[in-house]
């Protein structure tokens, strides 16, 4: 374990066994829809890549990049496009993927921005929720991997300060590290 990690939170298999679990919802509701999946860079794209194998299913990819944190633990509250879609998603159904949903502003803004752009549905998929931080009223995902407790977590795709995003095992992180 890395040293900055006070505990495992999900391991390799238990991110495996929530992972295949989403992929069989998921592919049971879109199968013969063709969907886009959107990750939303960059804490995304090690589950999007998971996710997407154990789906099985005609899908494409496509990453949209958004900022809210900057290199601190918490949120600054402001939320920017730094990349756009590559393609359209007009008539098109869509899933956003997401590693955390957390205060729910970006997500708010995620649905914003997609619905403008008339797809046929609209789904979000987030691998960890903490319901407890959310401060966005009504915004919850439609297929969500595990709940977790209000900790500082890292690994598979999270990052603190854009370091431990190669771990394969999510963590809590050691409060001096950030504090
Ligand atoms: C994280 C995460 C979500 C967002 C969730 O991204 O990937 O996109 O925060 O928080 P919210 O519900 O409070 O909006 P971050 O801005 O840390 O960027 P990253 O994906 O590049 O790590």
């Amino acid at each position: 374990m890395h040293n900055d990690v006070a505990r495992v939170l999900l391991n390799e298999q238990e991110i495996r066994d929530t992972v295949n679990r989403l992929g069989a919802e998921i592919r049971r509701d879109y199968e013969g829809k063709n969907p886009i999946l959107i990750s939303v860079l960059k804490g995304a794209f090690v589950f999007m890549a998971d996710l997407a194998r154990a789906m099985d299913i005609d899908c494409q990819i496509d990453f949209l990049m958004l900022s809210s944190y900057g290199t601190g633990s918490e949120s600054s509250g402001q939320v920017q496009i730094m990349k756009d879609l590559s393609m359209s998603i007009e008539g098109r159904h869509v899933l956003a993927v997401e590693d955390i949903l957390d205060s729910g502003r970006t997500l708010q803004y995620i649905m914003e921005i997609l619905s403008a752009r008339k797809p046929a549905s609209v789904k979000l998929c987030t691998l960890l929720d903490k319901p407890e931080r959310r401060t966005v009223q009504g915004i919850a995902a439609d297929y969500v991997g595990q709940v977790i407790p209000d900790e500082f977590v890292v690994g598979y795709g999270l990052d603190y300060a854009e370091k431990y995003r190669y771990l394969p095992y999510i963590g809590v992180l050691k409060r001096e590290v950030y504090q």
